[in-house]
This record gives C-alpha cells, sequence and structure tokens, in this order.
C-alpha cells in the first residue's frame, strides 16, 4: 500500500442530525484519509473542520451559525500564528442555504451537499490553493457511492447506507430538497459492504436511508430470481445470511412503504430486530392529509396489526408533531388516542417548525407558540408513560444483549436489547461483542440493570428463542 506522502494533518466533525448524517460523516474521514487527515475529538488542534449540518427545524439550522461564530475565532488565531484551517459546511443547511452561508460567513472556505462529498479532495485543493471559498451543492448524476473508498467497521454495531434521498414531499419536510430523489444502491454492492462490516467485527448492522424501506435496488448479477430488483424484505433475508452478522435493524421507514415480503421477513428472519421505527407524525386524518403523508390512522393501525400477527413481540417507535398548521384541540386528542392504541415504546416528538420553501409554511393557520408548548408537554408526558411502563415490564424477562461498550465501573459493561434499552451488567467483560442471554433485574432512569442468564455466553441459535 502507497504511504500518503502528505504529512499527517488532523481533522475535526462535528455531526448534525439523523444517523444518515453520522454515516456521511464517517464517509468523509474515509475520503480524506488518502490526504494524510486523521480524526481528532479537538477543533483547537485541527487543520480542517467539518460541520456536518442538520436542516430539519429552525432550530437545528441556526444552531451552524453560532458554531460558524466560535469557529471564525479559531480560524483567526490559527492564521495569526502563521497556521491554516480549511473550515467546511457540509450536509443539510450547506444543500438548503449554500448561498446563504457565504453571505453570512464569508471566512467559511468550503460548502459542499450531502451528494458531492466524494469530491472533497479537489475541493479541499482548491482551498488550499486559491483564496475564496469552494461551493459544491450539485445533485451528480453519477451516485457518490460508485467514488467511495471501502468503508470501516469501528466496534461491533455499524451503520450502512442503503437508500438515500425522498420522493414523498411530505408538506413539512426539507428533505426531499436537501437530500434529492430516491436513490437504491446495488444490492450486491451492499451485500459487499455488509460483508466487509462483518469481517472486521460488526455483529449488527443498521440498513440506513431517508425512507430505507422504499429500497428497491438492482438485484445482484449471480440472483437466479427473475426480478429485476430487489426490495428491503429481500435484502434481508439476504443479509441475515452473512456470516458473523447476527442482528439486522433498518431505518427510517415510510407506512406506505411496507411491502407484504418486507411484513413477512419480521416473522420469518431471527436476526430482524422486533423493533421498528415507523413515523406516524399525527393520528388526525385531516392532518394527516395536509402533511401529504398518503396514509390515514386506519391504514396505519392496520399496518401495525399486520406487523404483530408476523412477530408478536414487535415494538414499534415513531416521530410526532405537534402544532401542524391548522391542527385543532380535536386533532391532538386523535394523536393522542393513537399512541395509546398502539403503545408505542420509544418516540421523537417535536413542535412544528415551518421551514422556507415548503407548503405547510405557506398555510395561514400556524398554531400559536403556547398552544404547541402545551401539546408538545402533553404528548411528552404520554409518551414517558409508554416507555417507562415498557421498561418495567421488561423486569424479569430474559433478552438477548449484544454488549458493546466498557461501563462506568471496572467490570461493568453495557449492551443493547433487541429494543435499544440501554443494559448494564457487572462482572462480565468477557462478553464484549457478543450476543449474550441476559436476565432484566431493575430499572434505572436511563438504562436497565441485568445479568448474564445461567448457561448465557453462547451465541443464541436465534434471537426468537430469548424474546
Ligand atoms: N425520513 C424520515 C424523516 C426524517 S426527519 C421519515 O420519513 O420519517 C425526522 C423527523 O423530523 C420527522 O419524522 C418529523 O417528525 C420531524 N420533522 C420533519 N420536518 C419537521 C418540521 N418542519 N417541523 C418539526 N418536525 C419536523
Ligand atoms: Fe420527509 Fe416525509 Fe420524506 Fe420522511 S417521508 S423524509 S418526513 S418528506
Ligand atoms: Fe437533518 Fe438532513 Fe438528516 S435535514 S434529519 S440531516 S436528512
Amino acid at each position: 500500500m502507497n504511504r500518503p506522502t502528505t504529512l499527517a494533518k488532523k481533522l475535526y466533525v462535528k455531526t448534525y442530525g439523523c444517523q444518515m448524517n453520522v454515516y456521511d460523516s464517517a464517509r468523509m474521514a474515509d475520503v480524506l484519509a488518502p490526504l494524510g487527515y486523521a480524526n481528532t475529538d479537538s477543533p483547537e488542534e485541527a487543520d480542517m473542520v467539518i460541520l456536518n449540518t442538520c436542516h430539519i427545524r429552525e432550530k437545528a439550522a441556526e444552531k451552524v451559525f453560532s458554531e460558524l461564530g466560535r469557529l471564525k475565532s479559531l480560524k483567526r488565531r490559527k492564521e495569526d500564528g502563521g497556521g491554516r484551517l480549511i473550515l467546511a459546511v457540509a450536509g443539510c443547511v450547506a444543500q438548503a442555504e449554500g448561498e446563504e452561508i457565504l453571505r453570512r460567513a464569508p471566512y467559511v472556505d468550503i460548502v459542499l451537499g450531502p451528494q458531492t462529498y466524494h469530491r472533497l479532495p479537489e475541493m479541499v485543493a482548491k482551498a488550499s490553493r486559491a483564496a475564496g471559498s469552494v461551493l459544491d451543492t450539485e445533485f451528480p448524476a453519477e451516485p457518490k457511492f460508485d467514488h467511495l473508498p471501502e468503508s470501516r467497521a469501528e466496534g461491533f454495531s455499524a451503520f450502512l447506507s442503503v437508500q438515500e434521498g425522498c420522493d414523498k414531499f411530505c408538506s413539512f419536510c426539507v428533505v426531499p430538497y436537501t437530500r434529492g430523489a430516491e436513490y437504491s444502491r446495488p444490492a450486491g454492492a451492499v451485500l459487499a459492504e455488509a460483508r466487509r462490516l462483518a469481517s472486521q467485527g460488526a455483529v449488527e448492522i443498521t440498513l440506513l436511508g431517508q425512507n430505507v424501506n422504499g429500497y428497491h435496488g438492482e438485484a445482484p448479477a449471480s440472483s437466479h430470481a427473475a426480478a429485476s430488483e430487489w426490495g428491503l424484505g429481500r435484502l434481508i433475508r439476504a443479509l441475515a445470511e452473512i456470516e458473523g452478522l447476527e442482528r439486522i435493524r433498518y431505518t427510517t421507514s415510510h407506512p406506505r412503504d411496507m411491502d407484504g415480503e418486507l411484513i413477512a421477513a419480521h416473522g420469518e428472519v431471527p436476526g430482524l430486530m422486533p423493533f421498528l421505527h415507523l413515523p406516524v407524525q399525527a393520528g388526525s386524518d385531516r392532518i394527516l392529509e395536509a402533511m401529504n403523508r398518503r396514509h390515514d390512522r386506519d391504514f396505519y393501525l392496520d399496518l401495525v396489526g399486520r406487523l404483530k400477527e408476523a412477530r408478536a413481540d414487535l415494538a414499534l417507535s415513531s416521530d410526532f408533531i405537534v402544532g401542524f398548521p391548522g391542527e385543532t384541540d380535536a386533532d391532538f386528542a386523535e394523536t393522542l388516542d393513537l399512541v395509546r392504541r398502539v403503545g408505542f415504546v420509544q418516540t421523537y416528538s417535536f413542535k412544528y417548525s415551518p421551514r422556507p420553501g415548503t407548503p405547510a409554511a405557506a398555510i395561514e393557520h400556524q398554531v400559536p407558540e403556547r398552544v404547541k408548548e402545551a401539546r408538545l408537554a402533553e404528548l411528552q408526558a404520554l409518551l414517558t408513560e409508554l416507555t417507562t411502563d415498557f421498561n418495567r415490564r421488561s423486569v424479569g424477562r430474559v433478552m438477548p444483549v449484544l454488549f458493546d461498550r466498557p461501563g462506568r465501573h471496572p467490570g461493568q459493561i453495557i449492551g443493547r436489547s433487541p429494543y435499544m434499552q440501554p443494559i448494564h451488567v457487572e462482572g462480565a467483560d468477557t462478553f464484549m461483542g457478543q450476543v449474550v442471554p441476559v436476565r432484566i433485574t431493575g430499572v434505572h432512569p436511563n438504562s436497565l440493570a441485568g445479568e448474564v442468564s445461567p448457561g448465557g455466553g453462547a451465541r443464541p441459535q436465534g434471537e426468537k428463542a430469548y424474546a
């Protein structure tokens, strides 16, 4: 292997937003490694800083500008000392507001969108040569995945991006504009990346996509099936065959794209975790329609029923928006009712935030801030109750836990249940990186306590046996 000829340099990446951004940040570091950049946790010692940004709500976008203010002084200090700091803004704010960033923060060297980061080396070269900034927020015809270096697994749980972009155009959401049209990676490329991650020690893989269950990738050349494309259910079955991969998850899904094959996979693939993030956003048909969600509450409830028929111990999580324009008390009551009916075990809830350029931002009947706040508090209280109740009901159960982190005390290790509950166990550090049956013994505010179940230590044949 050729050793990099450049001197070692330090890269600091700060990530905002969703898991796709976490994945992208790791890939940007991969792209820059051949130029001699190694990651650092401290912006002060960095030669290059990348802010990988999120545009989903106003607050998320504003954070970027305040962070840029702080980095401006750091950059000046470095330059006064004869050094250099390359400052790059990537991600969804860069895509949506690239010109605005350069206007408000002209000291930024590089602005790049989520679809162009494979070109980072050229941008860095340009920024190092010339004065002035580089802006590259194109949606290239050729997907970036064909130009990225191989990813590396760090730890036992890895992300794998299989689908990107969104054609759903929910009326509140910026994602179709910042990430572009839906694209699915070919199944062969996904399988190759998954095999590599498994060979590097990944035990769990989370498949990522803005609309991951809308996946429809080109079938592998070796596939004997007549179909020219694979859906997510088919892809998951193939991934489950990979040696060493014990757990598969996927996020985020749209209710409309949950097809029969994927539902069946939940019943038949033991390694597919019985925990599904399936955002519903609201419980009132009127609001769902205004959100352009393309499903109503009955469709969602029926879907949950079909999923639980396939896998009885399946638990669901969801995102919610309160105070969507025109939402009345009666509409909001329907959201609370839907939450109780489904019994979500983990959730994310947000006040509606008008986003420039989205249809909902132009609706006249915006809900006052204090009403949004009251509704959010009421919804969150209910959601916390449900999560706490689920955690309490876990006590006494034996669940397979993937241990992936040391705990706070010597000998303590922390892992995740199938439902993503953090579980800590004492004196069992030989189990790191393994899936082990654990009896849950207690509930703490942010975690569960457990002990390795007698006979534990052997890798379970199928997670289902312990559920
Ligand atoms: N692809 C995901 C959405 C990603 S955005 C999906 O389809 O579910 C994550 C969450 O942010 C959304 O589910 C929604 O609940 C929330 N969100 C998106 N736009 C928002 C807005 N304008 N205001 C408040 N919350 C929003
Ligand atoms: Fe946004 Fe809707 Fe697409 Fe999810 S499905 S990314 S909420 S437009
Ligand atoms: Fe945010 Fe972009 Fe993800 S807007 S939520 S970083 S797709």
